[in-house]
């Protein structure tokens, strides 16, 4: 009975965070690595190149990043950080007025530090690839995991312009025969930007990795800890069970 709640409940839970996506559009899998520094490093330059002029990542320090992936203090302040007159302890702020960000895209760029784990990692990595050309929009873009979103399609020169070929149609459908997906977002081949789609999507791998990390700085060494931990309760074991056979020799 115990175990039937618990899957009940396990069931519920789970698919209440599938739903939290709201948009319904299907999201595609990513598996982060955060001992992948290179990858994060990619991430980071593409972070602070594209993203840091319109958000902040307020709770982490350029120092941190600097320290965790391994970028020389110097490099990074001259090639990574753009802020005018920071030092390298500070908090990667922005200086955007957030009243008139909000005039500008009708609403303010929020905070990406914990956003991988808001929205999760999924969701991010979908997000990022997912802007479409949309002429009702004011950027002349939307996005099909954030529907009616206020940010402009930020990387738009490395992606090209995407367009929608399924109008209306289910995405997720596939032919019977070939298996391959019937519609979807395809860039169009007059205006293609600066990566392949293949290359675009290693390289927002990378940024969700960033983010990701930022969001948990600690992880790896969390899940390093979490081993030591059991081989430690492993070992107790040991002692505690002949400590039991000894306090119960006499009572046997
Ligand atoms: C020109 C300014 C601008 C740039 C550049 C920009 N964004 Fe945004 N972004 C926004 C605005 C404005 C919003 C809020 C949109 C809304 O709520 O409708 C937003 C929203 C988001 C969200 C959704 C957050 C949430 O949980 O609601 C994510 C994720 C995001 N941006 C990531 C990025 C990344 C990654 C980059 C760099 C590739 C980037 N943005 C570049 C303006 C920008």
């Amino acid at each position: 009975m115990k175990h039937v709640f618990l899957t009940l409940m396990l069931t519920l839970v789970s698919g209440m965070a599938a739903a939290a996506g709201g948009s319904g559009y299907p999201l595609d899998p990513i598996e982060t690595d955060h001992s992948d520094k290179a990858s994060l490093q990619r991430g980071a330059a593409l972070y602070q190149n594209y993203c840091s002029g319109c958000h902040a990542t307020g709770f982490q320090r350029y120092e941190r990043v600097a320290d965790d992936l391994g970028i020389p203090h110097d490099l990074m302040l001259d090639n990574l950080v753009f802020n005018k007159g920071a030092k390298i302890g500070d908090l990667m702020t922005n200086s955007m007025d957030a009243k008139e960000a909000k005039q500008w895209f009708g609403s303010a760029p929020p905070d990406l530090t914990l956003v991988s784990r808001v929205r999760g990692e999924e969701w991010l990595y979908t997000y990022l690839r997912s802007f479409y050309e949309d002429p009702k929009r004011p950027w002349g873009v939307n996005n099909k995991v954030f529907p009616d979103v206020g940010m402009p399609h930020a990387l738009m020169e490395l992606q090209g312009v995407q367009v929608d070929t399924c109008q209306g149609a289910d995405p997720t459908a596939r032919d019977p025969l070939t298996g391959d997906k019937m519609c979807g977002l395809v860039v169009d081949p007059k205006r293609k930007g600066s990566m392949t789609p293949e290359e675009f999507d290693l390289a927002m791998y990378d940024l969700t990795n960033f983010l990701s990390y930022s969001a948990e700085p600690m992880r790896t060494e969390r899940q390093q800890l979490g081993i030591y931990v059991f081989l430690f309760l492993l070992v107790f074991l040991v002692f505690a069970y002949l400590l039991k056979r000894e306090y119960w020799k006499d009572v046997h």
